[in-house]
């Protein structure tokens, strides 16, 4: 499944060289014509000022610049789409590499609904809250092999479950309030807070840095689908002063009668507005890994295709990570966000609610490149590191993918510092600092790193950065996840059926609310279409993202054990991951639920749908 960009053009340009003339140089000198053929040696990738065959990577890079052009932003008016003859071309055979890869689930998927839909019909319909979780028992057995996360059929009335997903599966939504520079978004009565915590109040939580806050409210105006409803939450949740456990405080609306909800309410209220929550949430990480991971990763590339060689090393990396990634916003567009296609059909925001958040997100922070490093994004939430408050006695994100963003920049320090044994050779290296001014002037790329690009390890942050977002970023949000436990019914409904509660104690039953087995049934044979369960025997798994044969043949020996290394690691960390179970208080990381859905071994070291 190693495709490569660069070869059909590398074909091309030889093409040239012995068929048709000789291209002559800008600067219209006749180039010296090679009287030899190629050897090994030249296969491996090299810088430019030391390669044997310079005159080719001239002719490549103009040509590329004719072929490969910025167009039309998809999916959202965010980061330019490639065109051109060269990025036609592109797109086309990522599309079918795609509908290749996505055959198996596809196939399966159907089947696996008729048979989830018969078990639902033989226990009787949806009768009460836990009859949803007959869709999901010993079904799904080839699209969703492991099955719904341990823990989050039977535990997940839990509040400890629910606020601990904000730890683990969506880190990106929550963050701590400062004690000065936040205002407190809302009010909460006093004496419900110092019940829940511990005779404190929302004032000296505030104050003492334990206080968090996660703002849906951006999602109050915009456009319904018809017969579904949702509200735009913000919540508070809190570090609680004795046990240290990270807990929800209270959950606001903000639409319909504008309620806020706290744990100390009626049973089906409470549990109302935790769905209410998931809901935006569920909506917040589908177009937020579009905005974050996708819209940020091509115009890098696409600046990269334009002015480097597929001989160049930086160039070589990139290819390799972007393996399909262009499939994404055509297939999108067609399948997913289509009028009336799977997400209309789904959501209570229309397709064109989810573009216009992608592309808020993406201009407000989600395409900000230096902004959304893994550490920097955390740090600057007050999550990691935090000078105004207490740590996080569990953050499960950033415990277990923190060692995974740890092996790609160790990989990734030996690959560039291989190629530029001395700092010096980053200046001088003529097709990596046009690279960068292009991705900031050309391809627009935001809060990129500024020309010149003289330090090694500015070069390895940006690399890494692309590892992080094609291997670990995307597959947090999308993949596995939101089949296994972001997307489970009831605890996370994509719409309501009927309008928003409009005073608390009164509801008698959720299940008018919630969707019926037609519509739960699509909800779950939708989610589980993100997962790739044949990763493993594709070779196209994170602990594979730089063992490509093709990759690996263009790079020397330091290069292919710091590649052996890196899947060593990487399978260790998926063992641990494996072996998690839970502890003697039925907690799995600090929470009721074992989250496994970031597995290296399940996850895909490229962009996927
Ligand atoms: C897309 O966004 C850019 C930059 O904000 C803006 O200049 C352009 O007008 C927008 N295009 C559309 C079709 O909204
Ligand atoms: C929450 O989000 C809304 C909409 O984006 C914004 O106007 C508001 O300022 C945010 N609130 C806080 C406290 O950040
Ligand atoms: C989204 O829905 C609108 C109206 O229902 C429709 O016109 C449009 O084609 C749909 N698809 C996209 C990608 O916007
Ligand atoms: C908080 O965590 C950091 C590491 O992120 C550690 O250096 C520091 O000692 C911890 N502080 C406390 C009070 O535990
Ligand atoms: C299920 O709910 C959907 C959406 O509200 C509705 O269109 C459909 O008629 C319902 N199906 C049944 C069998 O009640
Ligand atoms: C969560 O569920 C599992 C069974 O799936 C159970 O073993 C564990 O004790 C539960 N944890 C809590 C805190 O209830
Ligand atoms: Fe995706």
């Amino acid at each position: 499944m190693t495709s490569f960009l660069g070869h059909p053009l590398l074909l091309l340009t030889l093409l040239f060289h012995y068929a048709v003339a000789w291209p002559v140089a800008p600067s219209q000198t006749v180039l010296e014509p090679a009287t030899v053929l190629p050897s090994d040696d030249d296969y491996q990738f090299a810088l430019p000022m030391f390669d044997t065959r310079p005159w080719e990577r001239v002719y490549e890079i103009r040509l590329a610049r004719e072929g490969y052009l910025y167009g039309t932003p998809l999916l959202g008016n965010t980061s330019f789409f490639p065109t051109g003859v060269l990025g036609d071309a592109m797109v086309a055979r990522d599309r079918a590499a795609w509908f290749q890869d996505v055959a198996y689930v596809t196939n399966k998927v159907y089947p696996e609904l008729d048979k989830a839909g018969k078990a639902l019909m033989e226990a009787g319909g949806i009768q009460s809250l836990s009859s949803y979780s007959v869709i999901y028992e010993d079904q799904w057995a080839s699209t969703l092999p492991d099955g719904v996360s341990p823990g989050v059929l039977t535990n997940w009335t839990q509040n400890l479950l629910f606020s601990m997903e904000r730890l683990s599966i969506n880190p990106y939504v929550v963050r701590r309030l400062h004690p000065r520079e936040d205002p407190l978004p809302f009010a909460v009565d006093n004496r419900v807070v110092r019940h829940l915590a511990n005779g404190r109040t929302l004032e000296t939580l505030h104050r003492d840095g334990h206080l968090f806050f996660a703002n849906h409210s951006y999602q109050a105006p915009y456009p319904k689908t018809p017969g579904r409803w949702t509200a735009a939450c913000t919540a508070y949740f809190f570090i609680h002063p004795h046990s240290g456990e990270f807990l929800p405080l209270a959950i606001k609306t903000n639409m319909g009668s504008d309620l806020t909800y706290t744990p100390m309410d009626d049973t089906n209220d409470w549990l109302f507005a935790k769905m209410a929550f998931n809901m935006n949430d569920l909506f917040h990480s589908q177009l937020y890994h579009l905005a974050n991971t996708h819209d940020v990763a091509e115009p890098v590339h696409q600046a990269a295709l334009r002015t480097m060689s597929a001989r160049h090393p930086v160039r070589g990396y990139l290819d390799r990570l972007m393996y399909q990634a262009y499939a994404v916003r055509p297939i999108g567009v067609e399948f997913l966000f289509n009028d009336g296609g799977f997400y209309d059909s789904s959501f209570a925001l229309p397709n064109w609610s989810g573009m216009r958040y992608a592309t808020e997100a993406y201009w407000e922070h989600a395409g900000h490149f230096r902004a959304t490093n893994f550490y920097r994004d955390l740090a600057d939430r007050g999550l990691v590191d935090c000078t105004y408050g207490p740590n996080l006695t569990s953050f499960p994100f950033y415990d277990t993918v923190a060692p995974m963003v740890a092996a790609i920049e160790e990989f990734t320090r030996v690959f560039v510092e291989s190629y530029y044994p001395e700092e010096r050779l980053l200046g001088e290296d003529h097709e990596l600092q046009a690279w960068i001014v292009e991705a900031t002037e050309e391809a627009e790329v935001i809060d990129f790193f500024p020309a010149p690009l003289l330090k090694r390890e500015d070069l390895v942050s940006i690399l890494s950065h692309i590892g992080f977002l094609s291997g670990i970023a995307h597959h947090a949000l999308n993949g596995a996840t939101v089949g296994e436990s972001m997307g489970v019914l009831p605890l996370h409904p994509s719409s309501f059926n009927q309008p928003l509660p409009t005073t608390k104690g009164s509801i008698d039953s959720l299940l008018p609310w919630l969707h019926n087995e037609t519509e739960a049934l699509k909800q779950a044979s939708l989610l589980v279409r993100f997962n790739r369960p044949l990763l493993d025997e594709q070779e196209g798994n994170l602990p594979q993202m730089f063992s490509g044969s093709s990759f690996l043949a263009q790079t020397g020996s330091a290069v292919h054990h710091a590649a052996t290394r890196f899947r060593e690691k990487l399978l260790a960390i998926s063992d641990e991951i494996r072996g998690r179970k839970f502890d003697e208080h039925g907690l799995s990381q600090g929470m009721p639920f074992i989250w496994r859905s970031i597995d290296p071994r399940k996850i895909p070291y490229y962009l996927c749908v």
